[in-house]
């Protein structure tokens, strides 16, 4: 799912709309991680005048969640299949070569999944939501030059 460009009036409206629950500041960090794959520094200010707290009381809380980021997430998504079945397949190879090559795309987030449902033609991958079956290091690199 795409997430929204940052937008101080948007996350103004999504944080008066969690303001007056009980315990609202986790919701709220919830809610605009949801929209905007990060809560990011600018988001800190809104949030405390909202829910009346310092901005040292909001900074601590989204800092003692790793879960939450303070940076946009990269636009693409790599899911490596590193179950068993892709493993046999020279997938646990095929993902080192490949993380080595993209090590300095900051636009690909590079994750590890354990199994896309497509064992019998492994290795295999998902890219930006896109399942891709019987990779190797050209069609792999193929499938992401496409992408920019
Ligand atoms: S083990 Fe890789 S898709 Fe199932």
């Amino acid at each position: 799912m795409p997430f929204a460009h940052w937008n101080a009036d948007r996350a103004a409206a999504i944080v008066a709309a969690q303001a007056n629950r009980e315990g609202a500041l986790l919701p709220v960090l919830h809610a605009l991680d949801h929209a905007f794959g990060h809560v990011p520094d600018a988001a800190v200010p809104i949030i405390a005048q909202a829910l009346n707290l310092s901005r040292a009381e909001v900074h601590g809380v989204i800092s003692f969640y790793h879960d939450f980021k303070t940076t946009p997430p990269p636009p693409h998504v790599l899911k490596l299949c590193r179950a068993e079945a892709c493993q046999a397949r020279g997938g646990e190879a095929m993902a080192a070569r490949t993380l080595a090559r993209l090590a300095d795309r900051a636009d690909i987030a590079i994750e590890a999944v354990y199994c896309l449902g497509l064992c019998a033609s492994g290795p295999a991958a998902m890219f930006d939501g896109r399942l891709a079956a019987r990779l190797d290091d050209d069609r792999l690199t193929a499938i992401v030059e496409a992408a920019g």
